[in-house]
C-alpha cells in the first residue's frame, strides 16, 4: 500500500510535467503563410516544419489565434506531410479548439492531435488551412455606383504562435494591383499582386506586430444572412429540396442614387462591387426546378446539367449594391435513389451535402430540416463538424402521426463545409401502405354511400 502511495506521488509531477512540457519543447523550425485576400473569405495556408527540441514524445501541437481572428474563423484544417519530396501525401488530422490557462493577451486556440506522437529529435510537416469570414472591413463604408470598393485588412506580420520560431515568411495575395496603403515591417516587399513580409528569424513564443492593408476588392461580397433548406424525403421516388434565402451584399453600401441607364452603359465602371448573378452548383439529374421571390416567379434563370452536375445560374430582379437584400426561393426535385441507401445494419440513410449550393458564399446562418417519412423511427445525424440539432414534427395531407423532422443548425457555413453528411433512421414498410389505404378506404365508403343513396327511395307518392 505505501509503496503505491510512494509511486503515485512519484509519478504525479512526472505525469504533469509531460503534459507541460508538449507546448514548450517543440519549436517551428520553418513556417511559411499565404493569406489569399481576392474574395471576401480570407483563406490563409500555413506550412509548419516542427521540431520535437524536448526529452519526450509529442501528442498535439497548437494553433494560436487573436481573439478578433476566432471570432470569425469558420474552418480549421490540417494534415501532416508524409513521404519525400515528390510522393509527398496528407493525412488529415483532427483540429479541436482548447484552452491555455496562461495565454496572453486573450489568444484563443486550437489543438492538432497527432495520430503518430512526433518523437524527441523528430520533425515533421504541417498544412493547415483557416478560412475567415467578415474579415475585410469596407473603407470607405459608403461607396456611390462609380467608385471602386476598398477594403482593410488586419494581421500580424509575425505568424501568432505558442512556439519558437526560426525563420518565417508570409505572402499576401490581393485581387489587384491597386493597394493603397501598407504597413511595413521590415523586410516588406511588394511586387504585382504579392506582398511579402519576412524572411524573419528567431521570434519568440506570442511574438505579434499588427500589419494593415488597404486595398482594392471588389468581388462580390455575397453573403446569405439566413439560409433554410428543407429536404423532403418520399419513398414514392423523390427528394424535394426548398431553399429559402435571406442574401445580402456586405460590402461597402451604396450611397446616393441608382442610374441603370448608367449601369448598364458602362458595366465595367459602374456599380463594379456590384453583383447581378450567381451560380448554384445543384446535383447531377435535378428536375422541377423553380426560383421565386415574393412578386412570383423569376425566369432569368438558367440551367446547364451534365452526368455530373447541374448549374443554375439565378438573376435577382435588380443588381445587389452594398447593403442591398434579395429574399428569394429555390427549389427543385432529385430521384431518390441518389440519395437514400441502405446501411449495413438495415437503418436507411439519406446521403446529402450540407452547406449553401451558391459559389463563393457565406452563410451566417444555415438551418437544414429534414423531413422524413412518415413512420420513421429513431433519426440520427451524422455531420462532420459540429452542429446544433433537435428534432420536429410535420403535418402535410393526409399525415396521420406527422413527419419527424431532423433540424440542423450551424452559423458561419463556407463553401468548403459542401461535405456529405448522412441522416439515418428506421422504417417499416407497411407505414408506406398508410396512405394508399387510407384513400382506398375513403373511396371504397363514398362508393358505398353512393349505392345505398342510389337505392334508397326518397318519393313521397309511390308510383
Ligand atoms: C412558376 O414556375 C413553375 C416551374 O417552372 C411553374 O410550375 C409554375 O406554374 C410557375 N408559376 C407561375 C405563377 O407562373
Ligand atoms: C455520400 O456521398 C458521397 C458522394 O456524394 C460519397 O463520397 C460518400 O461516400 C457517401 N457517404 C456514405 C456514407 O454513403
Amino acid at each position: 500500500m505505501e509503496a503505491r502511495l510512494c509511486l503515485i506521488f512519484f509519478l504525479l509531477p512526472i505525469l504533469s510535467f509531460l503534459s507541460l512540457s508538449d507546448a514548450h519543447d517543440l519549436q517551428i523550425v520553418n513556417a511559411e503563410r499565404r493569406i489569399d485576400l481576392t474574395s471576401h473569405i480570407v483563406k490563409v495556408f500555413l506550412t509548419f516544419k516542427v521540431e520535437n527540441t524536448g526529452t519526450s514524445p509529442a501528442s498535439e501541437f497548437l494553433l494560436a489565434f487573436p481573439p478578433a481572428q476566432a471570432d470569425h474563423l469558420a474552418l480549421v484544417k490540417a494534415a501532416v506531410a508524409t513521404g519525400k519530396k515528390k510522393k509527398k501525401t496528407y493525412i488529415p488530422l483532427d483540429v479541436n479548439p482548447t484552452e491555455l490557462p496562461d495565454a496572453p493577451n486573450g489568444a484563443k486556440f486550437a489543438s492538432i492531435s497527432l495520430k503518430n506522437p512526433l518523437n524527441a529529435g523528430e520533425t515533421a510537416t504541417f498544412e493547415v488551412l483557416l478560412e475567415l469570414t467578415h474579415s475585410l472591413e469596407p473603407f470607405p463604408a459608403e461607396i456611390s455606383q462609380s467608385e471602386s470598393q476598398l477594403v482593410y485588412y488586419h494581421d500580424s506580420a509575425i505568424i501568432l504562435s505558442p512556439y519558437f520560431i526560426k525563420q518565417q515568411t508570409t505572402f499576401i495575395k490581393t485581387p489587384s494591383t491597386r493597394v493603397e496603403s501598407f504597413s511595413r515591417v521590415d523586410p516588406t516587399n511588394r511586387v504585382g499582386t504579392e506582398l511579402k513580409y519576412g524572411p524573419y528569424a528567431d521570434r519568440a513564443p506570442y511574438s505579434f506586430s499588427p500589419i494593415i492593408i488597404h486595398f482594392e476588392n471588389n468581388n462580390p461580397f455575397a453573403v446569405v444572412e439566413e439560409l433554410v433548406r428543407e429536404i423532403e424525403v418520399s419513398h414514392w421516388g423523390s427528394l424535394q429540396i426548398t431553399e429559402h434565402y435571406k442574401l445580402a451584399h456586405a460590402g461597402a453600401r451604396h450611397k446616393g442614387v441608382f442610374s441603370r441607364v448608367e449601369y448598364q452603359s458602362r458595366p465595367t465602371i459602374s456599380g463594379i462591387s456590384s453583383f447581378k448573378h450567381l451560380l448554384a452548383l445543384l446535383p447531377p439529374r435535378v428536375h422541377s426546378v423553380y426560383y421565386r421571390d415574393e412578386i412570383g416567379n423569376i425566369s432569368s434563370s438558367h440551367l446547364r446539367s451534365d452526368s455530373r452536375k447541374s448549374e443554375l445560374e439565378i438573376e435577382p430582379r435588380y443588381p445587389l449594391f452594398g447593403g442591398w437584400k434579395a429574399t428569394f426561393v429555390i427549389g427543385y426535385g432529385l430521384p431518390l435513389q441518389d440519395f437514400l441507401f441502405e446501411s449495413p445494419d438495415g437503418r436507411r440513410y439519406v446521403n446529402f451535402s450540407f452547406g449553401c449550393p451558391l459559389l463563393e458564399t457565406v452563410v451566417d446562418k444555415l438551418t437544414i430540416k429534414v423531413v422524413l417519412p412518415e413512420g420513421s423511427q429513431d433519426p440520427s445525424a451524422e455531420v462532420p463538424f459540429p452542429v446544433e440539432q433537435h428534432l420536429e414534427t410535420s403535418y402535410s395531407y393526409l399525415d396521420v402521426v406527422g413527419r419527424t423532422v431532423v433540424v440542423l443548425e450551424k452559423t458561419n457555413v463556407v463553401p468548403e463545409q459542401n461535405t456529405p453528411f448522412q441522416v439515418y433512421y428506421t422504417f417499416k414498410p407497411f407505414f408506406m401502405l398508410a396512405e394508399p389505404l387510407m384513400l382506398a378506404s375513403a373511396f371504397f365508403l363514398f362508393f358505398v354511400a353512393c349505392v345505398a343513396y342510389l337505392h334508397m327511395d326518397f318519393s313521397i307518392s309511390k308510383s
